[in-house]
């Protein structure tokens, strides 16, 4: 290690023993229960997070002070003092949480696609090379991941993290507001020192170029570069953060030269273009669908909320949709019209349905990265198998690009559409 890196981890070590005092700090608190509304953790579901550069561990102390019983935490930070702290905190989640001391200016010690979600609080700004840190980030999350990034923005100051806390203590009321100003007399001025000392040396270090602050759409730039798309941006930590949540995405030039890109949706307007797209063709365009069933011109259906919807966006704009829907409480959409066999693994199936194409996108150069898309997302979530109805004249297609698939069934009329009911399986059988 060379002597200008041994000193910035002494700094961090050093920094560690009055870290903690920012927990008394509200635009702090408030990053970190931001952070986790972002991660969109529901209850029961299953997710992997990383922390990179998880400081002292507040990040999880937060995650885990609900119950949240299927998530997995690993944090990696490069000062084992600050780990030290984070390990102890640990001790009462039963093994969900594990630290790894390790510098974020190398390869991380993870396999690809490793991660639900990446969070990354101020930490950025202090790496030799964000852009390569963001692309490391990409590669050990799942496609469709989430990542949460803070960092500071150009000449941040350290009077705004002070007023906000002060406007934020005001609007706690009268009794919050005084018990946590008699609360915080004793610590105020150790976490008043520690703000300060983190903002002269952040003043310093960027004076000499040793640290990397971005106004929202250089950092905006860096994202996209590494393969994300920004679903959010905003100011947080007293206006001194860019607050930025992003989605991995997959790109693909195709053959005439478009630009194309996947993604999971996320965001509610991306569902309101989903629904809208699926009643212009189902109502509209085929008629297999009742218009009047939809007054607000949105097709959707009690399938959706468990679905995972996958877009296609060309130059930016969405042209082709998809969505898998794991077994819901009514089972799959396709039984009501098919008796599916008895002996399926149904845990490792997933309901492949409203696959739309816009008029002038529709040939397998367009379709194809929305399936390899959905396909790997149902191989890093552990499914194997698809189950989907399709025009009887598709089969030998299909069957010509590649896809491993069985007839499950006959004809059968559905939606004043001929269909029969396939079994398509994801991995070599
Ligand atoms: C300002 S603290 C933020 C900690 C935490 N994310 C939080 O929000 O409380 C920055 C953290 O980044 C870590 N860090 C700085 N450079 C690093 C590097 N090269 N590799 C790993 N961790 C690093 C420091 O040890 C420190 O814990």
């Amino acid at each position: 290690m060379s002597l200008k890196n041994r000193s910035k981890g002494l700094f961090w070590d050093y920094y560690a023993l009055f870290y903690d005092s920012l927990r008394g700090l509200l635009p702090y608190q408030e990053l970190l229960s931001r952070t986790v509304k972002k991660l969109c953790i529901e209850k029961g579901k299953s997710i992997r997070i990383l922390d990179a550069g998880c400081g002292t561990g507040n990040l999880a102390g937060v995650i885990f002070s609900s119950q949240r019983d299927r998530v997995v935490l690993d944090g990696i930070d490069g000062s084992s003092a600050m780990l030290q702290r984070a390990r102890h905190k640990s001790l009462r989640c039963d093994g969900k949480i594990h630290h790894v001391r390790g510098d974020l200016n190398e390869q991380l010690p993870y396999v690809d696609s490793s991660f639900d979600c990446t969070v990354s609080l101020n930490v950025l700004y202090a790496l030799q090379d964000p852009q390569r840190v963001l692309q490391e980030f990409w590669r050990v999350m799942k496609f469709g991941g989430l990542l949460v990034l803070a960092n500071p923005r150009v000449k941040p100051k350290m009077r705004d993290v002070i007023l906000a806390h002060i406007r934020m203590a005001v609007r706690l009321g009268w009794s919050k507001g005084l018990s946590l100003f008699v609360k915080n007399l004793f610590s105020f001025p150790l976490f008043l020192f520690t703000l300060v000392l983190n903002f002269l040396i952040i003043k310093r270090r960027a004076a000499k170029n040793q640290y990397h602050f971005f106004d929202a759409e250089s950092l905006e730039v860096l994202l996209k570069n590494a393969g994300f798309r920004i679903l959010s941006s905003e100011l947080a930590y007293g206006n001194t953060d860019i607050f930025i949540a992003a989605t991995k995405i997959l790109s693909h030039t195709n053959e005439q030269g478009d630009l194309l890109t996947a993604e999971v949706a996320h965001s509610k307007e991306d569902f309101m273009r989903i629904y809208r797209l699926r009643y212009n063709v189902y109502c509209e365009e085929m008629g297999s669908l009742d218009p009047k069933d939809y007054p607000d011109k949105l097709e959707r259906d009690r399938y959706d909320p468990f679905a995972v919807h996958f877009l296609l966006r060309k130059d930016d704009e969405i042209v082709g949709i998809l969505r898998l829907i794991p077994e819901t409480p009514w089972g799959f959409l396709m039984e009501e019209a098919f008796l599916l066999p008895s002996n399926l693994d149904r845990a490792r199936i997933l309901e492949a349905s409203r696959l739309v194409l816009q008029k002038g996108v529709r040939g397998y150069d367009f379709s194809r990265l929305l399936d390899e898309a959905a396909e790997l997302w149902s191989l890093e979530h552990g499914y194997t198998m698809w189950c989907l109805t399709m025009q009887i004249h598709l089969f030998p297609k299909r069957k010509v690009r590649g896809w491993n698939i069985k007839k499950l069934g006959g004809v059968a009329r559905y939606h004043n559409t001929e269909i029969i009911p396939v079994l398509r399986y994801l991995i070599q059988t």
